[in-house]
């Protein structure tokens, strides 16, 4: 694999307010942190195409005394179990669990699984994080 060198040109303010965000981020140059923010663009992209292949997690907070809710919750993974790979559950106080799914498989399918989740009523939060299996990206 070669490397390229590249200029950019780009204002000076906004330069700075880049350098001060990955110095604040931690990246070890300026190369690490644009090259991150092209793989990001390039997952980001992967997903249009339903059919290209990803894994991600779904996050969701609820309140497991609704009975009927947390019995929902568990039927639909168990509808979905050939993209679920696994879950984590953590009892957060007396009343609110908080479940971490990780999915594998086409976007489109990943998607629908975290909307029909985090749609579900009684759901007080969810997220769809999305990303790849790394293949196509050096
Ligand atoms: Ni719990």
């Amino acid at each position: 694999m070669a490397l390229i060198r590249f200029g950019i040109s780009l204002e000076d303010s906004l330069l700075e307010r880049f350098d001060n965000l990955i110095e604040k981020k931690g990246y070890p140059s300026r190369s690490e942190a644009i090259r991150d923010l092209i793989r990001d663009a390039l997952v980001m992209e992967s997903w249009r195409t339903d059919a290209s292949e990803a894994v991600g997690t779904i996050t969701i907070v609820y309140n497991h005394e609704k009975r009927e809710l947390a019995d929902l919750l568990t039927d639909l993974q168990h509808e979905h179990f050939e993209s679920i790979i696994s879950s984590m559950h953590i009892h957060l106080n007396e009343h609110n669990c908080l479940e971490v799914i990780v999915v594998r498989g086409r976007a489109r399918d990943i998607k629908t699984i975290a909307d029909r989740l985090i749609a579900t009523k009684g759901v007080k939060h969810g997220r769809l994080m999305l990303t790849t299996t790394g293949k196509d990206l050096e």
